[in-house]
């Protein structure tokens, strides 16, 4: 009797678990959304969400299924939108119907105060504290000790070339290279710290970021799949990121901010940024939205975590486009070449937005192989469209599949093509301003965008004033599978030589 009430119970209870998983199945359908397939089981449409790189996931949904296609994600009914209007009326035009990303549970006290994951009352306090970074004066002001670090980086690779056998430095990992350089860029830029030898393999800040968006760090992907059916397993599931290496980061950061307090230096950088948050914690608005010292840390820790990767990953696969494509790697240089004679070889600030075929090359580069897979909004009002025939329900998540979207031949014809063309000035009427996703849209977009273009048009300019570099047969970047999120590659590697 007893192993009868016993299987009873635990029938009831697993059929109860799959009612819940399987809760919302069927709501995507009643909108009449062409869906990528049979939600399996109790895992929706995302069992293969750790076994394919996000963006080519998305690349062939996106082929097969057109602009708009539905997706469960666990038990949750998501949205893919590829269309730029639809992009325009979610993240801009209706933006108060889509205010919202998810709540994401990192399993890491620090990183679950990421800005992109707060709610809407918080998160806008957070995005006008981080605003002022990123404002032209103090973007000038960073690109004085950028030209440092990039002019260091090139003394130090150019006496590496020189000394390699016929003065050709064989398998050279540019993507590492630059990523190291970011880290001492940033922490002169943002912290008016110096690092010694940013290449050195004990250095705290790299090692720190590198450990947080490596994908062997990216661990338990069965867990995080199952955390999509039942979200409560976020809270007991191991985290997939290491927390370890965030705590290190909050410990140096803690420290940084009450030596700078205690010499009563201003600056002006993030340091003094947080400084001055830190003296509202105890504000009753502060108070309310659970703005905490871990909240003010974890935006110092964004200024590695958005976009180091980003920006090191485009502008060395930036570099492999231009060299497999001959035609466009001799128009970079003349038009490189042009300019520094122009201004007497000096490349600044003030001059390098008349690089604009350079530009271009970066731009592309972010449409095919942005690091960011894909980014969201949650609807927080039910709102409906008659031009794209949607009703869409409170709750719902509208994602953008960054990789696909950037691919969609209406906006970017034969877009497989490396075609820097299509963001040089002349063209820039013929583009739809929501077409190229890669920093997103609207008041949720990519705070950093002017910055990281500026960083990466700079940077490449310092190096192929002075480098050639050569393909080899694994100069290409494979795309590994890491989450929903990130589409992080295999190293690369390029030989060098002076010009
Ligand atoms: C090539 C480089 C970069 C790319 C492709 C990129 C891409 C993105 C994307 C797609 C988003 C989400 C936008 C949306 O949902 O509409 C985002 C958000 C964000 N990015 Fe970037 N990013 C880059 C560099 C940076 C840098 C260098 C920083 C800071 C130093 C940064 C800071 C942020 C922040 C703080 C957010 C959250 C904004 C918010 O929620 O208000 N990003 N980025």
């Amino acid at each position: 009797m007893l192993a009868f009430v016993l299987a009873f119970i635990l029938i009831t209870v697993l059929v109860g678990l799959v009612i819940y998983a399987r809760w919302h199945y069927g709501t995507l359908e009643k909108l009449g959304i062409p869906m990528v397939g049979k939600p399996f089981l109790i895992f929706g449409n995302t069992i293969d969400a750790y076994s394919k790189a996000g963006g080519a996931l998305d690349i062939e949904r996106f082929n097969k299924f057109g602009p708009i296609y539905g997706v469960y994600e666990g038990r949750h009914p998501q949205i893919h939108i590829c269309d730029a209007e639809l992009i325009r009326l979610v993240t801009t035009k209706d933006s108060e119907y889509f205010n919202d990303k998810r709540r994401l549970d990192f399993r890491d006290p620090l990183l679950n105060e990421m800005p992109d994951f707060q709610a809407y009352e918080k998160w806008k306090v957070v995005r006008n504290f981080l605003t002022p970074a990123f404002s032209s004066a103090k973007i000038k002001l960073m690109m004085g000790s950028m030209v440092v670090t990039l002019q260091r980086f090139c003394d130090h690779l150019k006496s590496e070339v020189v000394s390699s056998p016929g003065q050709k430095m064989e398998k050279f990992n540019l993507h590492g290279e630059y990523f190291s350089m970011i880290t001492d860029l940033i922490s002169r830029c943002c912290f008016s710290i110096e690092i010694e030898n940013p290449s050195d393999p004990q250095n705290l800040f790299v090692n720190i970021v590198r450990g947080l968006l490596s994908p062997d760090n990216v661990g338990y992907p069965m867990l995080e799949v199952l955390t999509y059916s039942f979200p409560i397993l976020q809270k007991i599931a191991p985290g997939m990121m290491n927390a370890k290496l965030s705590n290190d980061f909050g410990e140096i950061f803690s420290e940084m901010m009450a030596a700078r307090k205690k010499s009563g230096e201003n600056k002006r950088d993030i340091i003094d940024l947080c400084l001055e948050q830190m003296d509202k914690l105890d504000t009753p608005e502060y108070k309310r939205l659970n703005i905490t010292k871990r909240t003010i840390i974890c935006q110092a820790l964004v200024f590695f975590f958005a976009g180091q990767d980003q920006m090191s990953s485009i502008a060395s696969c930036m570099i492999n486009n231009m060299l497999k494509n001959p035609e466009v790697e001799k128009k970079v240089y003349q038009e490189l070449d042009q300019f520094l004679k122009k201004h007497n070889g000096k490349i600044d600030y003030e001059n390098i937005s008349e690089l604009q075929y350079l530009f271009a090359c970066i731009t592309e580069t972010v449409r095919l192989v942005p690091f960011f897979s894909r980014t969201e909004r949650v609807c927080t009002k039910d709102w409906e469209n008659k031009e794209f025939d949607l009703k869409i329900k409170e709750g719902m998540t509208m994602i953008i599949p960054i990789w696909a979207a950037n691919r969609n031949p209406k906006y970017f014809p034969n877009p497989e093509k490396f075609d820097p063309e299509r963001f040089m000035p002349k063209n820039k009427d013929k583009l739809h301003p929501y077409a190229l996703t890669s920093f997103g849209h609207g008041p949720r977009n990519c705070i950093g965008q002017r910055f990281s273009n500026e960083t990466m048009v700079l940077l490449s300019a310092f190096v192929l004033k002075q480098f050639k570099f050569h393909l080899r047969s694994d100069s290409e970047p494979a795309y590994v599978p890491a989450g929903p999120f990130f589409s992080p590659h295999t190293p690369f590697y390029f030989d060098v030589t002076l010009r």
